[in-house]
């Protein structure tokens, strides 16, 4: 199906997918990095006639063994690196997960019939702006890798590309006149920038954001796009949004200076910030100056900017015809410098801020934009709230169905696979202008099988069957070592907590162990409630899905040597423990509440919580994707000094648990990390259990409790990580000699 015709905008830029002298280079060093010893076995081709079918106009593959090689056909690179993914998954039994690289081909067996396939959509998108920081802030260049070929593999072909930004930036406000000083106060820290970006806050705290970090992020990102170019992905880079330093008054004063809203509770000098409009002609000047050092740097290598001027902030003026002009000098700044601009921008605020955007004053916005094609939106969060319907498809400009799913990068155990499979078939036979679908979780942490799902959607035009693609999935993570047991506890997982049919549970749930302790408004729930706290699915099933695992480990214990099975245990484990703090902070609440209240009871009840809580510690221990201290040694490999580490130490750990300098949204990215758990939330609920041993309900006063709480909370983030820098304990053994998990099976 051709949806466009006119060569400009996004058409122009699939014009990108053409074979002529395009280079197989990038999967031939794929192939290079992840199976050295089989770059023999593979032969890779571009070619324009893969299926015969010259109307299609998605990508498409051809698997087939020629001569003792596996050939691999495409009409662009992403369908050669979704090919070779067909033959690694459906042919070797084999993948790459976030866990690590395990790829195994087994002597690379030959394809006994030819595979093909093709997208069924244009474009697959990934990443949120703000996974840039809850996830990936720390990463080194290894591990950008792994995710880089992860995406390639899977089809991925529109990544977003943040890194290198401030470095740009930074250069854009010097060419205008600022100093070093003035920028310096605008700049978040690395677990920030993402919010700095967007222009909800500014400038640091408990330290100031060193330049070195700027350059190294800087060359790390240019080995990013480069990377990402190589594997046929077009990256979506950065532009000028029109966020400047307080300072910047001084140097160019204008009416189009104008104060952003505050944004959650921030304090002044951290948040309002100063937005240059773009109907300023100072604001074109920047932008042209941005875009041409980007393609200096970065070289010519996309036309797609993101650009969010509005993300979680109250616009200056609702007026029809500031929000058009807004729009229209925006991509006219684009255009300016790059002819084939597309402005892409995340659809969140449609949802976010529902009352500001009247369906009157979306179109009005959207109408500063003259050519559909022009604009690219992602529809955020899709699977739950799609706004495409209301806005008649955003009024008919390009938008991506986008899969959001977590929240600060919980942890739960979550999915709805219903509406991650059939709900973007169902969609994209609604809605011409749909040209792709994406993934835009905030925080990459968890649940990778329902990512694996959705991409794999992103190439089949009828809904994936959910049943055996599970089992199958299965069977290749644990290296073809899945027994019964194994696959019985996937197919309990996928009916239970992957299959939520419940809107008052409409994303990942956050546990009790990583709530701040209160008496009462603990458990939540409902249609809006982007971190619920209940469940959707019965406790009893999961216990049983981990039985079966359990059981399998105990008869096969070669099994946890396989990392993702370790990893998975060590999960489900983690979730089962989780959901029993909910009923063991119900008893403990109703024996101190309770009229005959002796007190002993409520030392019962506090003594099963911290019971729980410490369990759920030493089996997070045993597995390295769950210790603090492996992102601690992750964010202070970065600094070049003891001050730099101080800094990094502290931006990790402020955004995980207070999250702003006086814990404006505390607990928002909350982890269940082992060192996290037993000295921060375990020591909380200590200091609860103990107050309520000294109190009564009538004599409890919350804001006493809440000021030591704070106070334990502040130091803690100042302090320095001393605890174990290693795994430690045997996860099956914990399993089995821990009192509280016997009880629970
Ligand atoms: C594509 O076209 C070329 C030249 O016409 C032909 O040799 C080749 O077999 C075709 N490939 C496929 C997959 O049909
Ligand atoms: C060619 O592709 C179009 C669009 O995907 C499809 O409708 C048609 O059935 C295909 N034709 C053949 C011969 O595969
Ligand atoms: C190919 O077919 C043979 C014989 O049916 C079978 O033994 C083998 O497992 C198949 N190989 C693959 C990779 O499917
Ligand atoms: C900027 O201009 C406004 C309006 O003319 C004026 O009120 C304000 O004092 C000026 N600010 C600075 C820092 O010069
Ligand atoms: C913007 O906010 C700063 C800090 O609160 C204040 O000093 C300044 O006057 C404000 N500017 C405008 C135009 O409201
Ligand atoms: C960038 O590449 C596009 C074609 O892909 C071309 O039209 C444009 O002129 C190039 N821009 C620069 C600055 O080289
Ligand atoms: C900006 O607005 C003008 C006037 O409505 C329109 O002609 C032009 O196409 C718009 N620019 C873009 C790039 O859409
Ligand atoms: C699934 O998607 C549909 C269609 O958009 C929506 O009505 C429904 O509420 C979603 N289900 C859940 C559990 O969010
Ligand atoms: C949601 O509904 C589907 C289909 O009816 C069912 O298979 C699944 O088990 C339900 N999910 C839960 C958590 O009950
Ligand atoms: C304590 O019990 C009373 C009376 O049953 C009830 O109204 C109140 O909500 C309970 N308080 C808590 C914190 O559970
Ligand atoms: C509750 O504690 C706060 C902080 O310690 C104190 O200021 C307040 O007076 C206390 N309230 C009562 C009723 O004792
Ligand atoms: C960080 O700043 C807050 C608020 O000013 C302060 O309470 C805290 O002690 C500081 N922590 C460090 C590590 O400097």
């Amino acid at each position: 199906m051709v949806k466009y015709s006119l060569l400009s905008g996004l058409a122009l830029l699939s014009a990108v997918g053409h074979t002529f002298g395009v280079s197989t280079a990038g999967i031939e060093s794929l192939v290079a990095r992840r199976l050295p010893e089989y770059t023999d076995k593979f032969e890779f081709e571009l070619t324009d006639n893969v299926s015969q079918n010259s109307s299609s106009s998605y990508d498409e593959y051809q698997v087939q063994s020629t001569k003792g090689r596996i050939k691999v056909m495409a009409s662009t690179l992403s369908g050669l690196n979704r090919g070779l993914y067909a033959y690694l998954t459906e042919v070797a039994q084999t993948d790459t997960y976030w866990t690590g690289s395990y790829l195994d081909v087994n002597g690379a067996p030959l394809p006994n019939e030819s595979l093909s396939g093709s997208s069924f959509v244009k474009w697959r998108y990934y990443f949120n702006t703000v996974t840039f920081s809850y996830t990936s802030a720390f990463w080194s260049w290894e591990e950008w890798e792994l995710q880089l070929d992860w995406l390639a593999l899977r089809g991925v072909n529109l990544p977003l590309q943040w890194l290198g930004y401030e470095k740009i930036l930074v250069d854009t406000f010097r060419h205008v006149g600022m100093t070093d000083d003035q920028i310096s106060t605008f700049l978040s820290g690395p677990g920030f920038q993402a919010w700095n970006r967007f222009g909800n806050i500014q400038g640091s705290w408990n330290g100031t954001l060193p330049l070195a970090w700027v350059n190294d992020q800087f060359e790390l990102g240019k080995k990013v796009a480069s990377r990402m170019v190589e594997l046929g992905m077009t990256p979506v880079m950065p532009a000028f949004t029109g966020f400047v330093p307080r300072a910047f008054v001084d140097i160019h004063n204008s009416s189009n200076l104008v104060n952003s809203s505050q944004w959650n509770g921030f304090p002044e000098r951290n948040t309002y910030d100063t937005l240059l409009e773009p109907q300023a002609p100072m604001f074109a000047e920047m932008q042209k100056y941005f875009i041409t050092q980007q393609k200096k740097d970065f070289g010519n290598i996309s036309s797609v900017y993101t650009l969010d001027q509005f993300n979680e902030l109250t616009p200056a003026s609702g007026d029809a015809s500031y929000l058009k002009a807004t729009a229209n000098s925006t991509i006219e700044s684009l255009k300016a410098v790059d002819p084939n601009a597309v402005w892409m921008m995340q659809g969140w605020l449609f949802f976010n801020l529902e009352s500001f955007w009247t369906n009157d004053r979306i179109e009005a916005f959207l109408s500063g934009v003259t050519n559909n094609q022009d604009m690219l939106i992602l529809d955020l969060y899709s699977e739950v709230v799609p706004q495409w319907q209301r806005t008649k498809s955003y009024f008919q400009k390009s938008w991506i169905w986008c899969y959001l799913h977590d929240f600060g990068g919980n942890m739960g155990l979550y999915g709805n696979m219903h509406n991650e499979t059939v709900v973007p078939v169902e969609t994209q036979g609604k809605s011409d202008s749909m040209v792709g679908m994406g993934v835009t979780m905030e925080g990459q942490e968890g649940n990778e099988i329902t990512y694996d799902l959705v991409l794999d959607q992103a190439w089949s035009k009828t809904p994936v069957e959910t049943a055996s693609w599970v089992q199958a999935w299965a069977k290749r993570r644990y290296q073809g070592k899945s027994t019964t047991p194994v696959l019985q506890a996937w197919e309990i997982l996928r009916t239970s907590v992957y299959s939520n049919n419940d809107t008052n549970v409409p994303a990942v749930p956050r546990s009790l162990v990583v709530v701040e302790p209160a008496t009462s408004g603990l458990l939540t729930s409902g249609p809006r409630q982007t971190q619920p706290t209940v469940i959707s699915y019965d406790p009893k099933v999961l216990i049983k899905a981990w039985r079966l695992l359990v059981e399998a480990a105990t008869k096969n214990p070669k099994l946890l040597s396989i990392a993702p099975f370790h990893h998975d245990l060590t999960d489900v484990t983690r979730q089962v423990l989780a959901n029993a703090v909910i009923p063991a902070y119900n008893d403990l609440i109703s024996a101190w509440n309770a009229t005959s209240s002796t007190g002993t009871s409520v030392q019962t009840a506090g003594k099963k919580l911290i019971q729980i809580v410490a369990t759920l510690d030493k089996v997070l221990y045993t597995d390295p994707d769950f210790m603090l201290a492996k992102y601690i040694k992750d964010a202070v490999a970065n600094a070049h000094s003891k001050s730099s580490q101080a800094y990094f130490e502290y931006n990790l750990k402020n955004q995980v648990t207070l999250w702003g300098p006086l814990g404006e949204i505390n607990d928002y990215a909350a982890k269940e990390w082992a060192g996290l758990v037993g000295q921060y939330y375990q020591v909380r609920w200590q200091m609860f259990i103990d107050y309520l041993l000294k109190t009564t309900p009538d004599t409890y006063n919350s804001s006493s409790f809440e000021s030591d709480i704070y106070n334990f909370e502040q130091n803690w983030n100042s302090q320095r990580w001393s605890g174990p820098w290693t795994t430690r304990g045997n996860l099956l053994e914990i399993i089995k000699s821990s009192t509280v998990l016997k009880e629970l099976a």
